[in-house]
């Protein structure tokens, strides 16, 4: 399935059949992958805030991150979180209604920023760029409004180095392989490294966080796995024969708490060089 048929996705919330499920796709993940929240712990880390400093984070979604950021570079910093989901937006500003923070959101493209060149000491984006038709030109805006010296980060799953045990491993690698297809940029997380040093990033690091879950609960939020199998068949990676035993095992697993699957979140980093 070509991605331009897979109208319900990140890239288009507002204009999917249920906008708000996707909001509350966020805050579930919020709420139950523990491991999620650990990733943007360290993503945070890596982005050395300091209280002064000019903060991008686009495709904030419902803005909670950016909350954490504004704390760090208060009182004479701020963050701008955009998103191109006003949903997302209006969800984002409940958020901060009662907050005192150097804190603005609105609603953006990541691909038409609406900030002068050379504007931000930090530019991050978590779980953005997995959803982007053209990745290359989202980094290249955001190399546009980052100063000579700042730094850009950007986290995502890698789904094409997803494993989930199952006594069918051949269905699996299948499975695997058209979730990640079906990503706008699937293998987006491994391709930035490269991507960033073609775009004249300096220093240019990536930190691997790899996660065991055991929990169907906890990654089913983002990874619906019973559900896609399915979604998969359609598609006519399986048959439903396939399809049939793959869920049924799977669903064992989980009975005998049994379940496994194990996820790498990549974190590249880069610095705009001084003299840009
Ligand atoms: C998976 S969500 C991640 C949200 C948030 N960064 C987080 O980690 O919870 C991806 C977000 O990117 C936004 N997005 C997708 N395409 C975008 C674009 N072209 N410009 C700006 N935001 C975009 C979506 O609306 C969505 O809120």
């Amino acid at each position: 399935m070509s991605n331009q048929e897979n109208k319900n996705t990140f890239a288009t919330v507002d204009s999917s059949t249920d906008p708000q499920a996707f909001v509350q796709c966020l805050h579930e993940q919020y709420a139950h992958n523990t491991r999620l929240n650990l990733n943007k712990h360290e993503t945070l880390n890596l982005m050395n805030l300091e209280p002064g400093q000019t903060v991008l984070d686009a495709g904030c979604g419902t803005g909670v991150d950016a909350v954490q950021m504004a704390q760090l570079v208060a009182p004479t910093g701020h963050v701008y979180g955009i998103d191109f989901s006003q949903e997302m937006i209006n969800a984002a500003i409940r958020h901060i209604a009662e907050r005192d923070l150097p804190l603005t959101y609105q609603q953006g493209s990541i691909y038409a920023l609406k900030f002068a060149d050379n504007f931000f000491d930090r530019c991050r984006a978590d779980k953005t760029f997995q959803h982007l038709a053209d990745p290359e030109a989202a980094l290249g805006e955001l190399i546009r409004v980052t100063k000579p010296g700042g730094k850009i980060v950007i986290a995502d799953p890698d789904h094409d180095s997803l494993i989930i045990d199952s006594p069918y491993p051949d269905i699996t690698r299948r499975f695997v392989r058209f979730r990640s297809d079906h990503m706008a940029q699937g293998g987006i997380a491994h391709q930035l490294y490269r991507m960033f040093k073609a775009s004249g990033l300096m220093n240019v690091t990536v930190t691997p966080l790899t996660h065991v879950y055991t929990s169907y609960d906890e990654k089913k939020v983002s990874s619906p796995y019973l559900r896609e199998i399915w979604l998969a068949h359609k598609h006519g990676v399986v048959d439903e024969d396939e399809a049939q035993r793959w869920a049924s095992s799977l669903q064992e697993a989980i009975d005998k708490e049994c379940f496994f699957c194990m996820q790498t979140y990549l974190v590249t980093t880069g610095e705009k060089h001084k003299l840009q």
